[in-house]
């Protein structure tokens, strides 16, 4: 018996790296994923690449009327939602004192407000149509402490790992589980992004921030998009179900608590 048959995900900022991973890990285990992204054609591709089991829908976590939309355009095109898996996000990083608010206000409207407002509505969603579902944000290990150069970006997965906690406790009481995962440094066109910041502000060659996280994973190695599948296959099943606002590490050991 597949771990997730019958189910309906909804997995935002899908078409590529991790959520691209988990959606294609969903599938596998025997689900039907609505791949949801801003970049509408990257996730028609994805979905056409993965088949029937998945749907693109192009949706923007920061729009409310988005968000709408693709609860009900995943309701209607699949059933109601089991599963939300809130993955969008971006990174940023400047020294302190460069840090435009603009750009700060984009970072939490899309890892802050996005995942907030895309639970909130699916919690409805789950609760008027009777779904004890499960909801998984993705948090970081950038969210457990403060790094040089990444203060709104690390104060953005913060801010994931204390709503996973409040709206774990209070979604509860309606059967739906909310916890969030914490990877390390997953390699992938995210980091190739997060690499290039650090070229430019530590004035280091392309690929060497890279090289350097890589080798002081306890692990040994980056992970790769893989590595954090099981776990997101795990919180989304009923053996997960006495699991309630916790948030996992999912790093090589790069991190304790
Ligand atoms: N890669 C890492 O090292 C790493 C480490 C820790 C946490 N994470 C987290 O894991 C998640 C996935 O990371 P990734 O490496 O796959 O990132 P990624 O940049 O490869 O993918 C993010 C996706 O989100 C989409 N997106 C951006 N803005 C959006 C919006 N407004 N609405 C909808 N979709 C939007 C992008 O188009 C992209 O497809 C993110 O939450 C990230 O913060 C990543």
């Amino acid at each position: 018996m597949k771990r997730l048959a019958d189910k309906t995900a909804l997995i935002t900022g899908a078409a590529r790296g991790i959520g691209l991973a988990f959606a294609k890990a969903y599938v596998a285990e025997g689900a039907r994923v609505v791949i949801a992204d801003i970049d509408g054609l990257r996730a028609q591709g994805a979905a056409a690449e993965i088949g029937d089991a998945a749907l693109a829908v192009e949706m923007d976590v920061t729009s409310q009327h988005s968000i709408d939309e693709a609860v009900a355009r995943t309701d209607s095109h699949f059933g109601p939602i089991d599963i939300l898996i809130n993955n969008a996000a971006v990174f940023t990083a400047a020294p302190v004192n460069e840090i435009d608010r603009s750009d700060y206000q984009r970072v939490f409207d899309i890892n802050v407000a996005g995942t907030l407002f895309t639970l909130q509505a699916v919690a409805r969603h789950m609760i008027q149509k009777g779904i004890k579902g499960h909801i998984i944000n993705m948090a970081s290990q950038a969210g457990r402490r403060g790094e040089s150069l990444v203060t709104v970006y690390c104060a953005s997965k913060a801010a994931v790992i204390s709503l996973t906690q409040s709206a774990g406790l209070n979604l509860i009481e309606h059967g739906i589980n909310v916890n969030a995962i914490a990877p390390g440094v997953v390699d992938g066109e995210h980091w190739d992004d997060v690499d290039a910041f650090f070229a430019k502000y530590e004035r280091k060659p392309l690929g060497q921030k890279k090289r350097e996280v890589s080798t002081a994973v306890p692990y040994g190695r980056m992970a790769r998009a893989e590595d954090l599948t099981g776990m997101a296959v795990f919180l989304a099943t009923d053996e997960a179900k006495y699991i309630v606002a916790q948030t996992y590490n999912v790093d090589g050991g790069n991190w304790m608590s």
